[in-house]
Order: C-alpha cells, then structure tokens, then sequence
C-alpha cells in the first residue's frame, strides 16, 4: 500500500511535468482536497483508486479535471483596464505607422474564460467605429484547459461575470440577453477568433506570426526557465515592431533583452526589437 504523501507526490510530478506548476509540500493538504474531489466526479472511492488508475493512465477526463485543478482561472473584463487603453492609443497606431496593412493579427494566450479576448476585440471594434482607417483584425484565442475553453468559445457569462469590468454601453452593444439572467457575446464579435488548446510549454503547432500577443497572468506560475523559454518563443512569433503584453505584476526583467519597454498612461507594454 502507497502512503498518503507519495501518492500525493505522485500528481505533483505528473502536474509539474505537464504545466510547469509547482505544487509545494505545504500546499499538499489542497491538493488532496481538490483531488478527492475529483475521485468523487469520476465515481472511485478516493485518491488511493484514483491513484491505482492513473498510474495505468492519465488520460480523457481524469487528465482534463487534474490539470483544472492546478490551474487558476481568475480573470475579468477588461482587467487592469490602461492595457487596452494602450491598445487602441499605443499599440495600433504604432503597428500602423510602421508597417501599414488591412488586418493585424492577435493572441489572446491562456485566455480563460474568455473575457480577456472579447475586451480586445470589444477594444478594437470601437476603434473601427471611430475611425474608419483603423485595420481589421483576426485573432487567436488559447489555453490549456479543454473546459475553460469550452466556456471562452461559447462566449456566455452571467451578470455577475458581466459586471465585472464591462461598462453597461459595450454590454448592451455587444451582448444579447439569454434566460436566467446569462448574456451571450455577438457572433459579429467571435467572427474574427479561432480557439485552439494550447499548452504554452508544450508544442505550438504552425500558428502566426503576430502582431500583438496577450499573455497575461499567466506565467506568473513558472519557474524563470520556463518563462525565457515561453518569452523567447513568442519572440520568434512576434512580426518585428510587434508587441508583447504581460499582466500587471508582472514584467521582462531579467527575461529577455530583445524587447523594449514603453510606457502608455500607466500601462507597461513590450515591443520587439
Ligand atoms: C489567471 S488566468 C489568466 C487569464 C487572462 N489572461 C487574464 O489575465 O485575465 C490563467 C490561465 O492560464 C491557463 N494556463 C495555465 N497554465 C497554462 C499553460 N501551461 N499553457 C496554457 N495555458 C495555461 C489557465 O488554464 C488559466 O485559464
């Protein structure tokens, strides 16, 4: 019989070596709770015939609620608001000047929910509205869980979800009522996205290049290897002059060199050199 702690070693490894996240022994008591949890959605009798499981496999479902489980999935609309300020006053007009074309192309990376790529695209289409020279975009949305995707796609949120952080103009422009108090984004609004899974460590497939990348609140989680290499990467994937955006407490700083910073009205943005 497997003691209580390897098996919970057991499925930090398998989470670390999937996501990157570290699950520390002090946090181990969490981790037990969420996946007894999970023994229960998958009706087995607790960790041990969970563990019994996955050591054949970890795979379909099982993989799916796992690595939900380690993942955080916060996240708002229009969070930490000066960025798509800087968007639509900064970034743009930046790409504009120096390489002028009819559609710019985007990636909103571990996007969540989905509130994050629907605030750009809410962000860009009042930029068309007002100004008619403003290019179109096309835009990539990702993230590794299947089930949070799944939501971002669907583009449904509750009022509460609403709330935060929509202003009630761009809710009544963008969004149609559904029962039970739910609204839905505008298929106008989805038309210019793509949602793929993507597992920011693992293999990218053939997607970009772009010109503006989202990645925010996201690596936050991993060690600063695992940032260079994912930073690295989206250089490569940037078009020369194109930007970067990371969340708010987070920067470059002993990242990477082959960014500039610049600063727009509060918001700390990256352009590729
Ligand atoms: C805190 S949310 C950030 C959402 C949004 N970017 C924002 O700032 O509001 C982090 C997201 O990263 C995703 N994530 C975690 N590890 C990932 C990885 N290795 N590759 C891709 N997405 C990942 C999670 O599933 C989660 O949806």
């Amino acid at each position: 019989m497997t003691d209580n702690n390897s098996l919970l070693q057991f499925f930090a490894h398998y989470i670390e070596s999937q996501l990157g996240i570290v699950y520390m022994e002090a946090n181990y008591f969490q981790l037990e709770h969420r996946l007894k949890d999970i023994a229960s959605q998958l009706g087995l009798s607790g960790i041990e015939e969970l563990h019994q499981k996955a050591r054949i496999g970890i795979e379909g479902q099982m993989k799916g609620l796992i690595l939900d489980l380690a993942t955080n999935n916060e996240t708002s609309f229009f969070r930490d608001g000066s960025i798509f300020k800087a968007l639509s006053e900064y970034m743009v007009p930046a790409l504009c000047q120096t390489s002028p074309k009819n559609r710019l192309s985007l990636w909103s990376a571990a996007s969540s929910s989905g509130q994050e790529a629907y605030s750009i695209a809410m962000e860009l289409a009042e930029l068309q509205a007002k100004n008619s020279a403003t290019p179109g975009f096309s835009m990539l949305v990702s993230d590794i869980s299947d089930t949070i995707l799944k939501r971002a796609k669907e583009g449904k949120y509750s009022q509460l979800e609403i709330q935060r952080g929509l202003p009630a103009k761009l809710q009544e422009q963008y969004f149609e009522k559904l029962e039970n108090d739910y609204w839905k984004v505008k298929s106008s609004l989805q038309s210019h996205m793509e949602f793929k899974k993507l597992n920011l460590l693992g293999d990218w497939g053939s997607i970009g290049p772009f010109d503006i990348i989202f990645v925010r609140n996201v690596l936050i989680y991993q060690s600063v290897e695992n940032k260079k290499k994912v930073i690295a990467h989206m250089h490569e994937k940037l078009n020369p002059g194109g930007f970067l955006v990371l969340g708010a407490a987070e920067s470059l700083f002993g990242l990477s060199d082959k960014f500039k910073q610049v600063a727009h009205n509060g918001a700390i943005i990256y352009q590729r050199l």
